[in-house]
């Protein structure tokens, strides 16, 4: 098995989707189909890095802000196939050194009921700092109770 993590470039979109329809389907992530999409993918976040295994991409993460302010690690998505073999553990690898090197605190949300996704932040000593329902989906929409949290030696006040 020959795992890569590099920077995202545009011909990874479509594959990715791909990853992001099933998750979608599995895990609610991303909770509205209409984000099954390379705009939602793409949106937020730059950088952005691609896990490629055997050649295949099948992982993606991207951060938000700026570089020495607080970022946002976002769009964390592995494809099921390739689950439980360290693939999102490789790609945060990644993020935090980036962040540590841009001299940046990191923080995260998370959906509640991505309870894998809860688990690698915390194996990975990542706090949760509080919880709140949101309302992103308007009032008619799911309104699901979403975490924080902030990778241990972030000061998000500064
Ligand atoms: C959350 C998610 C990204 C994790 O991806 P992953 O590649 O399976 O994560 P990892 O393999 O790094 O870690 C997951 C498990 O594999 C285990 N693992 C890690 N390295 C491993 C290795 N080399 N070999 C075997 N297992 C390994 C870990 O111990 C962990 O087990 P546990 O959580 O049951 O204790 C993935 O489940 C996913 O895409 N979920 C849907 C989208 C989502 O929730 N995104 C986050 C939004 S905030």
């Amino acid at each position: 098995m020959a795992l890569i993590i590099r920077p995202r470039v545009e011909g990874d979109l479509e594959v990715l989707v791909a990853v992001l329809a099933e998750s979608h389907r599995t895990d609610r992530y991303p909770v509205m189909a209409e984000h099954v999409s390379t705009a939602w993918l793409a949106e937020k976040g730059d950088p952005a890095w691609v896990a490629e295994l055997d050649g295949v991409a099948v992982g993606h993460a991207a951060v938000a802000g700026t570089p020495g302010e607080p970022l946002e690690l976002t769009r964390l998505v592995v494809s099921s196939s390739a689950r439980g073999e360290g693939v999102a553990t490789r790609l945060l690898d990644v993020v935090e050194q980036y962040a540590e090197a841009v001299g940046s605190p990191l923080f995260l949300d998370v959906l509640e009921y991505n309870s894998n996704a809860m688990r690698l932040y915390e194996r990975r000593g990542w706090h949760a700092t509080f919880s709140e329902r949101v309302d992103w989906f308007g009032s008619d929409g799911p309104q699901p109770q979403m975490r924080r949290y902030v990778k241990p030696g972030t000061d998000l006040t500064s």
